[in-house]
């Protein structure tokens, strides 16, 4: 059976992504640092689709966690075919937290790991000549946002990667796609700052994780390299790339 990895399981967008994958029949391994929720989403999926699904707990932002994710899952026989690079969070201020060494677990969580997790897992995909890369991206790695100054530009760099492994494997059966959601209902925004972000904006921007998932899966399967989810989001996101737009919006006082 179709085994899948999914990093960022415990919460949100991963949970989701386990709960469609599991409803197509797939087996499924979790990863994440929080083991609880993991442990209940598995014993869930487990019970209403028959599913085999194994808990595997890793801080992705430590160097080696994608080796030793890999060193795990063959020492358990797992064969990966699925793998859905999706852990993340909002990271510190760039210029004004000077304690590099913050910036650095960061960078590795965002940027590094994903890099990481398709050096690791991917040369058995092109053995078998069968694999699935889902890197979760984001639009804020499509266009210029300020933010923490990090969170849009390693993102980007996971749509570029997505797109040079694509062309590269492709025709091996392999394919490889970032995942660009636009705002999405998730824990992701639970934090003092965000969640007051989160209510100055209109609701129709905000997507529901389950849509996010079922285009982004569509995608892959398709064979995309890049996928931006939500209509609005296409449709937003060329217009918000144009300097134009970007001027006449700074000069209403909206701050991208
Ligand atoms: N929600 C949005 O609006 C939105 C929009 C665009 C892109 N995204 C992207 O979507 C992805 C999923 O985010 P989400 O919205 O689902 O947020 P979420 O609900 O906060 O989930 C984040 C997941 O990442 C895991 N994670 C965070 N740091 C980790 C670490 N150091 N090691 C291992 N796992 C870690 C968390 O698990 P633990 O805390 O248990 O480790 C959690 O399972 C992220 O890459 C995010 O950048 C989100």
């Amino acid at each position: 059976m179709t085994r899948a990895l999914i990093t960022g399981a415990s919460a949100g967008l991963g949970s989701e992504f386990a709960r469609q994958l599991a409803a197509g029949g797939k087996d499924l391994v979790l990863v994440a640092r929080r083991a609880g929720p993991m442990q209940q989403l598995a014993a869930e999926l487990h019970e209403s689709h028959g599913v085999e699904v194994d808990v595997l707990t890793a801080d992705l932002s430590l160097p080696g966690a994608p080796a030793e994710l890999y060193a795990e899952a063959r020492r358990r026989g797992f064969e990966i075919d699925i793998l859905v690079n999706n852990a993340g969070s909002e990271g510190p201020d760039l210029i004004r937290t000077r304690d590099w060494s913050r910036q650095d677990a960061y960078i590795r969580l965002m940027m590094t790991s994903v890099a990481a997790m398709c050096h690791e897992f991917m040369p058995a995909m092109i053995e078998r000549g069968y694999g699935r890369v889902l890197n979760v991206a984001s639009v804020a790695g499509r266009m210029t946002v300020h933010g923490d100054y990090s969170y849009g530009p390693t993102k980007a760099y996971l749509i570029a990667l997505s797109k040079a492994l694509s062309s590269a494997y492709m025709s091996q059966g392999i394919h490889v796609m970032a995942l660009c959601p636009g705002f999405t209902h998730t824990d992701f925004h639970a934090s003092d700052k965000l969640s007051g972000m989160k209510r100055s904006t209109p609701g129709f921007i905000w997507y529901d994780a389950d849509v996010v998932v079922r285009e982004g899966l569509e995608a892959l399967e398709k064979g995309k390299d890049e996928y931006t989810s939500g209509r609005l989001y296409r449709f937003l996101v060329p217009v918000l790339r144009q300097r134009w737009t970007r001027h006449l919006l700074s000069a209403l006082g909206v701050k991208l």
